[in-house]
């Protein structure tokens, strides 16, 4: 265990080190105010449709020494200032974990300064104390990524209890499924967010999961998908060209009503006002809005992080990594990441 620490006599200066998926982002925070959040993002990925995790790991393996020396750069500090290094330790991509895990912990070893291990999922959370306005303890969020949908409850900063999750999919992987049906580009999510703004979301419905409790499932929508367009091809070879706002509309409108079904349902429960949403589907308009829609007729105070911080980046990770300092929970070198991770 590495023991040195500036705890409680100096500013507490974080490095942090993402690199769970496909942005290689590294960010620099000091007394829990962002310096700088550099983020890399790999566009080797687009031509396959998905994240493909070999190339993942090599494109964070040439990107992360540039992206850690600008991040020092912009934020105008020098290494030997560092009080610590904080980084995702999973769930993520195994392959892409290692990087930045096998990065931190070189850098930890070489400046004699503690190694903070970080939950992304938590970290998307904690997004919020990032800028204001911040949520209040107890609050719910719903955080929806590519790889993850859960309802969380917040009881503070690193306590957490997640009370509901998807089963299959993940909301995000249902707006890409589904963007990749309609021959859209990866990841599909912003297309279809664009696409919808522009469409009529009663013209085409997509069936809706009936799961009970808090838990979702995403994975029989794009089967829905799937099967509605083939028919229609068969009758009309340009139906997805002729209808494609109309279609992103009906895909955006089912995915947020399973999303926000549940949530105002825990919320209820759960006597809660104050809901944040965290994670890359927390950029889609149509979600927002509906969340807006749903504050006004249920008094709840919504929290939507900036955009830059709602999709990976090393801030968030940054934030985690500051509150963990705080409470001088630190890792030894031997620690490995993990692709899986419950949040507690
Ligand atoms: O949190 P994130 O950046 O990475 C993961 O940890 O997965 O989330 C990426 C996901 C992708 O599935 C992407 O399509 C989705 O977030 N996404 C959106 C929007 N922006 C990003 N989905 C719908 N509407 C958007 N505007
Ligand atoms: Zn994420």
């Amino acid at each position: 265990m590495i023991s040195k620490s500036n705890y409680g006599c100096m500013s507490i200066i974080i490095l942090a080190i993402e690199s769970s998926c496909d942005e290689t982002s590294a960010a620099i925070l000091k007394d829990g105010r962002v310096l700088s959040n550099s983020i890399a993002t790999q566009e080797v990925h687009k031509a396959f449709g998905g994240v493909v995790p070999e190339l993942a790991s090599r494109a964070h393996q040439q990107n992360i020494i540039p992206v850690v020396d600008e991040a020092i750069k912009t934020a105008g500090v020098a290494k030997e200032d560092l009080s610590a290094i904080a980084f995702t330790r999973g769930p993520g991509l195994l392959g892409a974990l290692i990087v930045g895990t096998s990065f931190a912990k070189a850098l930890s070893l070489g400046l004699n300064i503690p190694l903070i291990e970080v939950n992304h999922m938590q970290a998307h959370i904690l997004a919020h104390f990032i800028e204001d306005p911040m949520p209040g303890f107890p609050f719910i969020c719903l955080t929806v990524s590519g790889g993850h949908s859960q309802l969380v409850l917040v009881k503070d900063y690193l306590v957490m209890e997640v009370i509901g999750e998807t089963r299959d999919d993940a909301a995000g992987e249902a707006f890409d499924k589904s963007a990749k049906l309609l021959g859209l580009d990866y990841p599909g999510g912003p297309l279809i967010d664009r696409y919808a703004r522009q469409g009529d979301s009663q013209r085409f419905t997509f069936a809706k999961a009936k799961i009970p409790g808090y838990d979702y499932s995403f994975s029989g929508l794009k089967t829905s998908v799937l099967y509605f367009l083939r028919q229609q091809l068969q009758q009309d070879g340009d139906f997805i060209k002729n209808n494609i706002h109309d279609l992103a509309a009906g895909i955006q409108k089912t995915i947020v009503e399973m999303l926000t079904e549940k949530l105002v349902l825990a919320a209820t429960d759960y006597g809660i006002t104050d809901i944040a949403i965290a994670g890359g589907v927390s950029a889609n308009s149509g979600l927002r809005q509906a969340i807006e829609d749903l504050a006004g007729q249920h008094q709840w105070r919504t929290f939507f992080p900036a955009f830059e911080y709602c999709t990976d980046n090393a801030a968030m990770i940054a934030m985690a990594g500051y509150y963990k300092y705080r409470q001088q929970e630190f890792v030894s070198l031997d620690i490995a990441p993990l692709a899986r991770m419950p949040l507690i």
